[in-house]
């Protein structure tokens, strides 16, 4: 697949098989993950124990009952809502929130995974929610391995895409002005 079909190809997978990816694919994704552009440090936890993701679920599903948060209110009170999505393997990026840059070094990471799962015939979903459920509660944090003084700002969710899963049309996001 070319970097380009790749690129316009990446859909957020939000229902997963629940077999694991191959070690071979994680690596070469956490490596695109390592070589994005970035401004500084940041931290790539892999978690792939179920027992610990069903506990990330579940933290996180009570985090945004409680966050106030209209539409994360609604969505934890769908019954059976998983927030992971069944994905077998979620991706923790974390970094020092002292650095100005942190965010958008996990952005450039993250976006850069996401891209080449989709090349591997992956899927993946960039997302926020389980940080709330990380935030949360600090044994959970400890347990995934974010280090001290970091904060999660991204996750990445990766596995196969279900069988029954649709791929939406994507209309371009940003309004776009040219200077020439
Ligand atoms: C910063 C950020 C946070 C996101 N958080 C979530 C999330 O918590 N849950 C989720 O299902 N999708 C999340 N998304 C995915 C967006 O909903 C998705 O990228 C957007 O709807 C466009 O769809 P596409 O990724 O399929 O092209 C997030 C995306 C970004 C960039």
């Amino acid at each position: 697949m070319s970097t380009i079909d790749a690129i316009t190809k990446r859909r957020s997978i939000r229902k997963y098989k629940a077999d694991q990816i191959k070690d071979a694919d994680l690596e070469q994704i956490i490596q695109a993950g390592q070589i994005a552009p970035n401004a500084g440090p940041f931290q790539i936890s892999v978690v792939q124990n179920a027992e610990l993701l069903n506990k990330i679920s579940a933290v996180t599903v009570e985090a945004m009952k409680n966050s106030g948060i209209k539409m994360m209110v609604d969505r934890a009170a769908i019954p059976g809502f998983n927030p992971l999505y069944g994905a077998p393997t979620l991706v923790v990026l974390s970094a020092p929130a002292k650095n100005p840059y942190s965010l958008a070094n996990i952005a450039t990471a993250g976006a850069n995974m996401t891209i080449a799962a989709t090349a591997l015939g992956l899927g993946s979903c960039l997302m926020a929610t389980p940080e709330l459920g990380l935030k949360a509660d600090a044994e959970l944090a400890q347990a995934v391995g974010i280090p001290e003084g970091n904060t999660v700002m991204l996750c990445v969710t990766l596995g196969y895409a279900a069988d029954d899963v649709k791929i939406p049309e994507r209309k371009p996001a940003g309004k776009v002005n040219y200077v020439r």
